[in-house]
């Protein structure tokens, strides 16, 4: 395993231990973020502080994006890249779809991704050009799944606006298509890809420290990840499949102009 990703690996493990260790009750005070639904939790902060300490002190000099403490400037080229609970929802309610998410950037490049599923004890990883796993089993994603046989996982962001629009998205991918799952973290639903239990995933609003570490995964798996128009991933729209239902996905997708927010 490359340095960079034996660190993130171990990082990733001990914040999944910590928080399965401390799971909260639905009792537990949660603060809002964007809307009322967009919740954080003490344990969200209490996973990147730990992340964070374990990273200065293996690597003092790298920079550090996380969804909860931002970015602080640097000068190191190499970059980390953390979501401490991507699923919070489902941690909150006792569902097992959340992940910590730890990715290495390298001269904007990732090159490294550890996503811990705690709750159902799998920690997937990905080294650039070097293959994508599920603990030590090589992961390749689904191929040669045509569009009205494709199993398409998405995601709903916390804006009511936006909800609106992924709805009607939503509903008219729902009759092109095997079926449609919403498992809730972006992360989960991409390492999801890349094991061939979904085919699919697409998704409006989600961040770099949702995909960076997942979207190698997929991508090591076999999998194409983008934007739609020919533009990379990004908040604006990400898109992932296997080729072939990569652009079917986005030619329906792309119909239906679902970057608009009203
Ligand atoms: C959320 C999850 C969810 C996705 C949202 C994300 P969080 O992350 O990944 O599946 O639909 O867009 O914001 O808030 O649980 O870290
Ligand atoms: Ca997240
Ligand atoms: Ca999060």
């Amino acid at each position: 395993m490359p340095d960079f990703l034996r660190l993130a690996d171990d990082i990733a493990r001990e914040a999944g231990d910590m928080l399965l260790a401390k799971r909260p009750t639905m009792s537990e005070e949660v603060e809002t973020k964007s809307s009322p639904t967009d919740v954080v939790t003490t344990l969200d902060k209490a996973s990147e502080e730990l992340i964070r300490e374990r990273i200065l002190a293996a690597r003092p000099g790298d920079r550090i994006l996380g969804e909860e403490g931002g970015e602080e400037p640097g000068e190191s080229d190499v970059r980390w890249i953390v979501d401490p609970i991507d699923g919070t929802v489902n941690f909150l309610y006792g569902l097992p779809d959340w992940a910590v998410s730890i990715a290495v950037e390298v001269n904007g490049r990732i090159v490294a991704g550890a996503v811990n599923v705690p709750a159902r004890g799998e920690v997937y990883t990905a080294a650039l050009g070097e293959g994508a796993w599920l603990g030590a089993q090589p992961l390749r994603c689904n191929t040669g799944v045509p569009l009205a046989q494709a199993l398409v996982s998405t995601g709903f962001g916390y804006s009511a606006v936006r909800r609106a629009v992924q709805g009607q998205v939503v509903a008219a991918v729902l009759p092109r298509v095997r079926d449609i799952r919403r498992g809730g973290s972006c992360a989960v639903d991409m390492c999801s890809l890349a094991a061939g239990r979904v085919d699919a995933y697409y998704e409006r609003g989600v961040n770099q420290w949702d995909f960076a570490a997942a979207g190698l995964v997929a991508t090591e798996s076999g999998a194409r990840l983008g934007g739609l128009h020919g533009r990379p991933v990004s908040p604006e729209f990400a898109l992932c499949a296997a080729p072939g239902l990569y652009e079917e996905l986005h030619d329906l997708l792309a119909g239906l102009n679902p970057e608009r927010d009203a």
